[in-house]
């Protein structure tokens, strides 16, 4: 029976995204107290302060999916050395109306996969700055900057062999981390 159930925000759009595929992949590390839903973004209008009142239904949607988790995880992409627009757009979304931020306090973790050799690593910093001061208490080691390369995954979409101790590890830490922060 689960009982953390995690938040999952991939930030790329893509059919065929690594990202995606590493969200799917990693969760599979998890112990069984833990569940994982991908939250849905690709819906969402874009962000217009005068419709905070009246929040679109998708909005609504992704206020619900966020509030009801123990923990959240973040899956992105690098672009333009920061994160994608749809990301950001989904967390300007869920942290209003001011006064009703639906990240607050939930502990998080974030991974990234690039085609690059530095593995998101700016696009991570980017986004530790914005979640910071949304009040979600982040994981800060280890890091993980994934580049994707022919061996990351498996025929099976799992983690490949030369980098599953690394993730196993990774999702060991960031499993105690949402134990200790959850409410
Ligand atoms: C608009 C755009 C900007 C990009 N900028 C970067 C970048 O700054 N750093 C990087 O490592 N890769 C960059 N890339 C390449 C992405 O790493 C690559 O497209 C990757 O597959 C995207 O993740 P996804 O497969 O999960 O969609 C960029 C790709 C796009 C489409």
């Amino acid at each position: 029976m689960s009982q953390y159930h995690i938040a999952v925000i991939v930030g790329s759009l893509r059919k065929d995204s690594f990202n995606r595929r590493l969200a799917d992949a990693i969760v599979k590390l998890a112990p069984p107290e833990f569940s994982f839903m991908q939250v849905i973004i690709g819906d969402l209008p874009l962000y217009n302060q005068d419709d905070d009142e009246t929040q679109a239904e998708s909005v609504k949607r992704l206020k619900k999916d966020i509030e009801s988790a123990q923990g959240l995880l973040f899956v992105t992409p690098e672009y333009n050395r920061s994160i994608p627009g749809v990301l950001k757009n989904a967390i300007d979304h869920a942290s209003r109306p001011f006064g009703q931020n639906s990240w607050a306090g939930k502990p998080a973790g974030v991974l990234g996969a690039s085609v690059g050799v530095m593995g998101t690593a700016m696009a991570q910093q980017h986004l530790r700055n914005i979640l910071a001061f949304l009040g979600i208490p982040t994981l800060g080691q280890p890091e993980a900057y994934i580049h994707v390369t022919d061996d990351l995954f498996d025929e099976d979409g799992n983690i490949g062999e030369a980098s599953r101790q690394f993730m196993q590890n990774w999702m060991d830490v960031y499993v105690a981390w949402v134990k200790r922060h959850a409410a």
